[in-house]
């Protein structure tokens, strides 16, 4: 890591993404030495008018959990708070973030920066309706002063606009201020170990190499189920909807990573290249592609209108239009309110040919690599059934993180994005052309669904979604396999 005082600097301090999500990721990598106090600290800025301490009570509840609630953990904890302070002010007048300013000013001061090489993070846990103001002013009032080094970075996370014009709209605003190099747009599934893993799996892996393709593989899915509906973010949620909320960016990722070609080289440029004509080459996805649903009982959050046309669930099939994938169905499903919570990529191949055991009936090679809850991967293979008579059955190759790195903590997303952050590093962050292209894919049926042409089917919560998702899937040559 490079030295220098570093400020991060956390707007929307106050709210649940910051609490939840950010401040816990800072507290872990401070307990882990990734933040010196002899150089870090920390700036909540809000609108709310409250007191340093009222802030640090605030997000003290959300810091302890399991991995932190030993005595060692509760002296660090007491510690890293004390490097948090609150400046309170708007979103959009230059005095706020003018005493922003001074404040971490006055820290740089204190740690005796080297003038020039202070270091400033700006996370924004804000709605993104804000994000234009507060960048400008950030950069009217609270860029990193001198050129003679250290940097000022931003962070925004989705939602980036709710269709391709508007997230046009807004990258153009944020990229007159900020070069692209300063700008560090988050999904948080990009930090997720699993997903981390699918670049070595894929191309350091002789197995997988001559089997990655359309002569190999039938069908792929990408799936995200939750057990809970939209609980308190309904008001959120309804303007957005499951494609936006999910689909568009967390599986978009994770299918890219899927589907991309060997980049040149592990520099974040080479690999958000492949990812970038992935997205290019999806073909418009069709109507007839595409399941959605809302469950039962959605409508009744008060923030939610009593006609809503929000799908919280969708399936739809995306094909990619290149030599590799040609004919390969590539399955996105996504739904809240469902009987579990997984998320998963199953890569099914296709039957063996001139099969002499007669066991397609029993299922295909499959492969599932199971991003949460309980990180795993394994194989779906066939196997002779132990014992005298020759049959044959499903088994599995397995690989569960649980059992095979007993004792090692697996970093949460948030927490190894944030260090990305500070260290400069892109590669897991979406650059503006992917975003771009992103948009391209959903917006046609984004429109569709906003128009209400085309409606949500009902299906019950504690459920597996409408029962068309399962005849899509089967349409589209997935085969139910046992076992797993
Ligand atoms: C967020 C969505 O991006 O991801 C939420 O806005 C969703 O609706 C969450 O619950 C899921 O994240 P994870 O890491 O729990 O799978």
């Amino acid at each position: 890591l490079e030295t220098g005082c570093l400020s991060i600097i956390v707007l929307g301090a106050s709210g649940d993404l910051a609490k939840k999500k950010t401040f816990p990721a800072l507290f872990n990598l401070y307990r882990q030495g990734f933040l010196q106090e002899s150089e870090v600290h920390i700036f909540g800025y809000a609108r709310t008018k409250i007191s340093d301490d009222e802030l640090r009570n605030r997000i003290r509840g959300y810091l302890v959990n399991d991995k932190t609630a030993s005595l060692e953990h509760s002296e660090s904890l007491s510690k890293f708070l004390q490097l948090i302070k609150y400046v309170s002010g708007s979103y959009d007048t230059d005095e706020g973030f003018q005493l922003l300013d001074k404040e971490i000013s006055k820290h740089e001061v204190s740690k005796n920066s080297v003038e020039g090489s202070s270091r400033r993070l700006f996370y924004f846990a804000l709605p993104p309706s804000v994000y234009p103001s507060v960048s400008r002013m950030i950069k009217k009032c609270c860029m990193n002063k001198s050129d003679l080094g250290g940097w000022t970075r931003i962070v925004v996370e989705k939602p980036f606009g709710k269709d391709l014009e508007s997230a046009e709209h807004l990258s153009s605003q944020i990229g007159e201020l900020f070069d692209e190099a300063q700008i560090y747009r988050i999904d948080h599934y990009l930090g997720k170990e699993l997903v981390q893993n699918l670049l070595v799996l894929r191309f350091a892996n002789r197995f997988f190499l001559p089997l990655w393709n359309r002569d190999n593989i039938d069908n792929v899915q990408i799936v995200f189920r939750e057990d809970f509906g939209t609980e308190g973010r309904g008001g959120y949620f309804d303007e957005y909807g499951i494609i936006r909320d999910i689909i568009q960016n967390h599986l978009l990722q994770v299918l890219c990573l899927v589907a991309m070609e060997k980049p040149v080289s592990l520099k974040p440029e080479h690999i958000r290249d492949e990812k970038v004509k992935v997205l290019q080459s999806v073909l418009p996805i069709k109507d007839e592609e595409v399941v959605l649903g809302q469950y039962e009982g959605y409508r009744d959050d008060p923030t939610v209108p009593d006609n809503s046309n929000t799908p919280t669930f969708a399936t739809v099939i995306l094909r990619i239009h290149n030599e590799r994938w040609e004919g390969v169905p590539f399955i996105l499903k996504a739904g809240k309110a469902l009987g579990s919570r997984k998320a998963e990529i199953r890569v099914q191949f296709k039957d063996v040919p001139g099969d002499i055991f007669k066991c397609k009936k029993q299922g295909r090679n499959e492969f599932v690599i199971r991003l949460q809850p309980s990180e795993a991967m394994y194989m779906k293979l066939t196997v002779k059934q132990p014992g005298l008579e020759m049959r044959t059955a499903q088994s599995e190759l397995d690989l569960s993180y649980r059992q095979r790195y007993q004792g090692v903590t697996i970093p949460e997303a948030y927490e190894r994005l944030i260090l990305d952050t500070i260290r400069g590093d892109q590669q897991h962050f979406v650059r503006r052309d992917e975003l771009k292209a992103a948009w391209e894919i959903f917006t046609p049926l984004l429109h569709r669904i906003d128009n209400g042409k085309m409606k949500p089917n009902s299906y019950q919560p504690g459920s597996r979604g409408p029962a068309e998702a399962d005849e899509l899937l089967s349409k589209a040559g997935y085969v139910q396999t046992h076992g797993y």
